[in-house]
């Protein structure tokens, strides 16, 4: 067998993604790790950790944290994060570079927590619960085995998923191998196949080549046939078009949708720009400095956006009656840092309504996260929660809604 480590799509992504070659082949029974245990004393297929509710949808993640000790500081990457996905539903997370989408995909692939090495270099906590099964104190061998068959991941850069030593095809039969006990010349077939799904021209002929014999647009598709190959149930596409032009963004996008119809999977997009999952996503999530500070139905986030910092992502969306580089109300400044997050509402700094809240609520207070429907309830962080519209902002929801409808909307 190619020595490939791990079946999931983008294992060499980058530096923050770890290089699961140096775990080996996942022993038939692996001990239990001691360290992963203190966590929270789940493992998968265990019942919920005390004083947790029992999940009730396919996927949920509960008050999240990803936390990087560094020689600066603490990196509070994810610092509380809740959100549910239904199977045959698409979620997408939005937010610009460094807000920690990534972080958060790689968390619920179990990446930060693969090697023994990366354990000590990561501070996670929080549920999160794919299936009914809790991963984030599972032990990483079953999460691993999780990976490729009931979760898998695509990329912005195929490459990094890609090996270029190997043939498209071999990748694709090696990761199709490592969850079923086939032969080549199936595995072979079913990766031929594939690439047939995903548009490849004369797929039996291109099985063959090496990645770089692809363009850039059917290495992307290459990559979602080697993910889907095993027809997950959860499907994690970060930034999957970001490094495409738009007509080939478009064609993969489509591509993405009618996979999930077909194979019913739940979906995660993940990407900084808020014009891909337009027509893509059920539900919205918006991230800033970690943390979630908008989240509802995608069409109501569309329509009736709460939060200030989701009028600049919608004021950055290149629109075609409009030139790219026309930004009505752009975000200024810079993300926050993660070590020394703003006191108060992390986005105050770059806020143009910062000082409308009283009492500097908004650089002494964190606004938490509170449904806008439903009179201003808190979002119980204990419990992900699914259909409500919710946002972090302490401006009155009236006071939002006006300048919204009055200041904002008629610029877009
Ligand atoms: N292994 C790591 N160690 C320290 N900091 C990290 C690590 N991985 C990511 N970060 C930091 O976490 C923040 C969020 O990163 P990321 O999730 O990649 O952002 P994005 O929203 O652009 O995907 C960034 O500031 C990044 O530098
Ligand atoms: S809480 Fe204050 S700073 Fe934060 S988004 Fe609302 S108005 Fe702006
Ligand atoms: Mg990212």
């Amino acid at each position: 067998m190619t020595d490939f480590p791990d079946s999931t799509a983008g294992h060499r992504a980058g530096p923050s993604v770890p290089d699961t070659a140096a775990d080996g082949p996942p022993p038939a029974a692996p001990p239990a790790d001691p360290a992963d245990l203190t966590r929270t004393g789940a493992a998968v297929g265990e019942p919920a950790p005390a004083g947790s509710k029992a999940p009730t949808a396919f996927l949920e993640v509960r008050d999240l944290k990803v936390h990087f000790p560094t020689d600066d500081g603490i990196v509070k990457s994810v610092d509380g994060l809740s959100f549910s996905l239904e199977k045959g539903r698409t979620l997408g997370i939005v937010g610009e570079s460094g807000s920690g989408k990534s972080v958060t995909s790689l968390a619920i692939m179990g990446l930060h927590r693969a090697s023994r090495q990366q354990r000590s270099k990561v501070d996670m906590s929080g549920e999160i619960w794919l299936d009914g099964k809790e991963l984030v104190g599972a032990d990483p061998d079953e999460v691993r085995r999780l990976r490729g068959r009931e979760m898998a991941m695509i990329f912005q850069d195929p490459l990094s998923a890609l090996h270029p030593y190997y043939t498209v095809g071999s990748q694709i039969v090696e990761a199709y191998r490592v969850h079923h006990a086939v032969d080549k010349k199936t595995a072979r077939k079913r990766a031929v196949e594939m690439l047939d799904r995903v548009g490849i021209p004369q797929p039996d002929k291109r099985v063959d080549d090496h990645p770089h014999q692809f363009s850039g647009g059917m290495r992307q598709r290459a990559m979602i046939a080697m993910a889907l190959v095993n027809n997950p149930e959860l499907l994690i596409a970060d930034e999957p078009t970001t490094a495409l032009d738009v007509t080939v963004q478009a064609q993969i996008l489509d591509l993405i949708r009618d996979l999930q119809k077909e194979f019913g999977s739940a979906v995660v997009i993940i990407t900084h720009d808020l014009g891909v999952v337009a027509e893509l996503a059920d539900q919205l999530l918006v991230m800033y400095g970690g943390r979630c500070i908008e989240r509802g139905p995608a069409e109501k986030v569309f329509s009736e956006p709460q939060h200030p910092y989701t009028w600049g992502l919608l004021g950055s969306m290149p629109r075609i009656d409009r030139e790219q580089t026309d930004r009505l109300i752009p975000v200024k400044g810079s993300p926050p840092s993660l070590i020394n997050v703003p006191s108060g509402c992390a986005f105050n700094p770059r806020c143009p309504y910062a000082d409308v809240p009283e009492d500097d609520l908004t650089r002494t207070v964190r606004p938490e996260l509170r449904q806008v429907d439903h009179g201003g309830t808190p979002a119980d962080e204990g419990v992900a929660g699914g259909g409500g519209h919710f946002a972090a902002c302490h401006m009155a929801p009236e006071e939002r809604a006006r300048i919204w409808t009055e200041e904002i909307a008629p610029k877009l």
